[in-house]
């Protein structure tokens, strides 16, 4: 690329949108909100949800550490995000965004312009691997990172831990690629996040595990230490918050947060068990079936209470328009079962496999607390409910709220 064609002008036409405190441009092209591929530059309406979140969590963090904040976004597209976190975080320093398509770096180039931005917001085109490298020395390393790609995150995995601070900084990740995540293609989940899936009801809860285990083993490799914050699964992707911390004893404790999961694909028994040398049992314990396993994953606690609390207290300051009631109540179901047992049940496909009408929700939860079990319910399926039981207690309950 010549310097001219950075510094040339926007070639296609362009509207004016708002999300938001932004008022900014995406491109003025039929296909700008259907086709990705063919776009000049990349503009989801339907992620707001998932900027939203980012914005209240970075503030969140932001008052957390009592630090002003050097955010970074490598693959930045039209430059929305950033350019919000510039305007709607208090604390930030600087936001560094990049997008190795040379016509995102001139649209966001425009938007930081209309907003009066040139001071606090800079814009780059490189590749973000290479963009982030030249951030990996002392001095030069971010606060935050979110990294919100097509598809898969884990290309740019490894340059973004190396560009975090060394004290407490904050990794936010995007992954879209749901069919291998959810056990569609096994293989390929393997090969891109180092875990093995298993095709199940509560899959996305396993692809959160599976991108969170991914994440904390490259930053160990780096001597750094992770801490799972905030997660959430919504619409087609899933999105994890981690912060990070230098120091190897740090990387250690992270690692022992990973473990594998066993299923059995005839009762439904499902287990995480801590640890990578585990010596398995093949048999399920409720029907002596084979066991199924997935992972290496996260095993561990996928929130931070305090935090989502912090999330809320924040979400209900804000204006966020039209997709306000569905952030709390994103927030509100998620600060539930923040504590809750892994391993959601989908109380539906329990009843399909039982042949019996399904109940109220609010039902079969009575039911399990008045036998003693916590439940709670989960916003990764409005079907299915965290608890305790066992299957064939949750299973028994069913049959008896059948009769
Ligand atoms: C999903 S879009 C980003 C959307 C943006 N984060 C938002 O919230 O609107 C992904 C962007 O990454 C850019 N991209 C893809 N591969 C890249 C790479 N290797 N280096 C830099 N940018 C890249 C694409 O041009 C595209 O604009
Ligand atoms: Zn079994």
């Amino acid at each position: 690329m010549t310097p001219s064609d950075k510094e040339g002008k926007i070639t296609f036409p362009l509207r004016r949108v708002t999300e938001g405190n932004v008022s900014f441009f995406i491109p003025d092209t039929p296909e700008v909100e259907t086709d990705f591929v063919k776009t000049p530059v990349f503009y989801n309406p339907q992620m707001k949800l998932n900027r939203d979140i980012s914005v209240v969590a970075v503030q969140v963090f932001q008052e957390e550490k009592q630090r002003p904040i050097r955010f970074c976004e490598p693959l930045t597209g039209c430059g929305v995000r950033g350019i919000r976190i510039a305007l709607e975080v208090q604390e930030i320093q600087d936001v560094y965004l990049n997008d190795k398509n040379v016509s995102a770096y001139k649209l966001t180039a425009e938007n930081i312009r209309v907003n009066k931005l040139q001071e606090k917001v800079k814009v780059s085109t490189e590749d973000a691997n290479f963009f982030l490298d030249k951030h990996a020395s002392s001095g030069d390393r971010f606060d935050v990172i979110d990294i919100d790609p097509f598809g898969t995150p884990v290309a740019i995995l490894d340059s973004a831990v190396r560009a975090l601070k060394k004290k407490e900084s904050l990794l936010c990740v995007t992954a879209t690629d749901m069919a291998p995540l959810c056990g569609v293609y096994p293989e390929a989940c393997f090969r891109k996040y180092g875990g093995y899936p298993l095709k199940t009801k509560y899959c996305h809860e396993i692809a959160v595990r599976l991108l969170s285990g991914c994440i904390i083993r490259i930053a160990a490799r780096f001597s750094i230490g992770t801490k799972v914050r905030f997660v959430h699964s919504t619409d087609h992707y899933i999105r994890v918050y981690v912060e990070a911390d230098h120091g190897d004893t740090k990387a250690d404790a992270s690692l022992e947060k990973l473990g594998f999961l066993l299923h059995c694909f005839s009762c439904g028994h499902r287990e995480l068990v801590k640890g990578i040398t585990t010596l398995f049992v093949h048999l399920c314990p409720k029907c002596s079936s084979s066991l199924s396993v997935g992972g290496p994953l996260f095993v561990s606690q996928l929130f931070d209470k305090s935090f989502c609390i912090g999330m809320k207290v924040e979400a209900e300051k804000r204006q966020l328009g039209e997709k306000k009631r569905r952030m709390m109540r994103l927030l509100n179901r998620i600060i539930e079962e923040a504590d809750g047992p892994p391993l959601y049940y989908d109380i539906h496909s329990l009843c399909d496999e039982l042949s019996i009408q399904v109940p109220k929700i609010e039902h079969v939860m009575s039911y399990l607390e008045k036998d003693g079990y916590k439940v709670t319910r989960t916003h990764f399926k409005p079907t299915a409910v965290r608890t305790n039981a066992g299957i064939e207690d949750l299973k028994d309950i069913l049959l008896s709220l059948h009769q």
